[in-house]
């Protein structure tokens, strides 16, 4: 007893002083989706003055559970505490009065409203007699103390996907939001744009405020968070200090196992001319030049990368190509058939394109924009590619069926019935490997693909690079276009760097440096 006494040596932990309660801790919360548990018995605790990254694969339960919060879902079981005190989020309003604001990952926006009118929306009181000018200079302080740039009077339809999003974190800090949820919020923006976005949420959390932040890019959830919490199959694995946490480790964490995060890139034995692009010059719709002189060769048995600045032209590179984007100005673009006979596509129709074997994967901001369907299930819509294809229009339901099972099987998309249950169902990631998964299945000979691991897994990422070396070295010219530098360098055998819509190099992927890219994408000519 006394020798006990003596020994004690008070440790700093029992001397402090009861630690702020944390700003939000989650008990037991449990979310079932008919025989999918989204979320079981999940723990989790979000400090003031925190940023917290949410992590896990696609479909892991992370949305579900950050909509407990905001109130869009209400749990079967579990307890939400909030400053201390539990609490019931029944509706949106209720997560409101509680300062707790989410931004998803489709915007509310109305279109023909200004940022100001967008932020007051809905508030009781308000309608009617706006005070705009009361609203624009409250709005302005908010900018000013957090960084944003915003201007209240635009209107919604003149703005950029990062300034929308913008609007949305201002609307919830008008608010009062001491709390926020940001579900993929970098997913559709640029490098330069995430950097603003991340400066942002370090002034809110210096301010005081606790963040939670979705992201797939574990490179950023190492520059942005303080602490790392993982979700895997809806279990809530744990958390670790970001300062303790490397790229590798949280992916182990994530899957349940070891994983490999390096790309193969072999060398196919041939390579054969496929199509050639010879001094393309095109306009948009506004008459503004978007690509100016542009020749280049892609060849089968190569994975050819397309790098630049977010808007240098690689989107009406492709469109050119698969004939939706009319070419107005010039140029030729020949494919070359298996046959060695070339073919002129300029001023083609995309579905005789189509049937030539010419196949655009595009992958864009809205999923469900590119020939998607969310009320059908994964057969369906692998039916209505085969049947643009040329194929009768039903009554082969036997490959679509077949496809669709070779799809869920390679890319491990969670569904809980391939042949019921409606894509806008499933996580948005497993949204994006259906398709993914469809283009690749249907053998090209061509295969380009834009931004097609936005939204997935850094795993399933691996997996859609593997896929498209298996295509490569079948013999499918491949055409990637990317943001992610450090992917293009180890994935692509030649790479060419647009800036401003002229091709400013077209570089060996193996030799040349990041450094070295970086500079041609800024400056047209500033490398080789
Ligand atoms: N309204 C719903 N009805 C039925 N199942 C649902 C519903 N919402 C989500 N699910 C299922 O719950 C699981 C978790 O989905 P959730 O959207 O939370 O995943 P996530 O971690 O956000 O994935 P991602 O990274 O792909 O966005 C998935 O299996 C999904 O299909
Ligand atoms: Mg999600």
């Amino acid at each position: 007893m006394e020798t006990k006494q003596d020994n004690k040596i008070p440790s700093p932990i029992d001397q402090q002083v009861p630690s702020e309660v944390p700003a939000i801790e989650l008990k037991g919360i449990t979310k079932r989706f008919g025989s999918v548990v989204a979320n079981n018995a999940i723990d989790l605790t979000l400090n003031k003055g925190e940023i917290l990254s949410l992590l896990g694969e696609n479909g892991s339960g992370k949305t579900t559970l950050m909509n407990m919060l905001s109130g869009i879902y209400y749990p079967d079981e579990g307890e939400i505490f909030v400053n201390g005190s539990k609490v019931e989020i029944r509706s949106p309003k209720d997560a409101f009065d509680l300062r707790i604001g989410m931004i998803h990952q489709h915007f509310k926006l109305v279109d023909v409203f200004t940022a100001a009118e967008n932020i007051v929306l809905g508030l009781p009181g308000e309608r009617g007699k706006l005070d705009k000018n009361a609203v624009a200079k409250a709005v302005r302080e908010i900018a000013d103390r957090y960084g944003f740039e915003i201007d209240p009077n635009q209107k919604v339809y003149d703005m950029s996907v990062s300034q929308k999003q913008t609007v949305e974190i201002v609307k919830v800090l008008y608010r009062g939001a001491d709390i926020l949820i940001l579900d993929e919020p970098t997913a559709v923006l640029t490098p330069q744009e995430t950097d603003k976005l991340f400066a942002v949420m370090k002034n809110m959390k210096k301010d005081g405020k606790a963040i939670i932040i979705i992201t797939h890019k574990l490179h950023e959830v190492l520059a942005v968070s303080d602490r790392v919490a993982v979700l895997r199959k809806g279990q809530y694995i744990g958390d670790v200090p970001t300062s303790q946490a490397s790229q590798q480790s949280l992916t182990d964490m994530m899957v349940g196992h070891a994983v490999s995060l390096n790309i193969d890139r072999p060398m196919a034995d041939s390579l054969k001319e496929r199509l050639r692009v010879e001094h393309l010059t095109v306009k948009n719709k506004e008459g503004v030049k978007k690509l100016s002189d542009v020749s280049f060769t892609a060849y089968g048995g190569e994975i050819l990368g397309i790098a630049g600045i977010a808007g240098s032209g690689q989107k009406e590179l492709l469109e050119s190509i698969a004939g939706i984007q009319h070419v107005e100005e010039g140029g030729n673009i020949t494919y070359i058939d298996p046959q060695g006979k070339g073919i002129h596509l300029e001023g083609m129709d995309p579905l005789d394109i189509i049937r030539k074997g010419i196949l655009l994967s595009f992958v864009p901001e809205d999923r469900f924009g590119m020939g998607l369907v969310g009320g059908m299930n994964i057969t369906q819509n692998v039916m209505l590619r085969s049947y643009r294809k040329g194929a009768g229009p039903m009554l082969d339901q036997q490959t679509p069926r077949k496809l669709a099972d070779k799809i869920v099987n390679d890319l491990e998309v969670v569904t809980p019935d391939i042949n019921r249950t409606p894509l806008r169902r499933l996580s948005g990631g497993n949204v994006q490997k259906v398709l993914v998964g469809r283009e690749i299945e249907q053998s090209p000979t061509v295969l380009m693909t834009a931004y097609a691991v936005r939204g997935l897994d850094i795993n399933t990422s691996y997996t859609i690079y593997n896929l498209l070396t298996q295509q490569k070295m079948q013999g499918v010219a491949v055409i990637y276009v990317g943001e992610d530098l450090d992917v293009l360098l180890e994935l692509c055998d030649r790479i060419l760097v647009l800036c401003g819509g002229q091709v400013s190099g077209i570089v060996d992927g193996r030799s040349i440096t990041k450094e070295q890219v970086g500079l041609m994408m800024t400056k047209v000519g500033g490398g080789e």
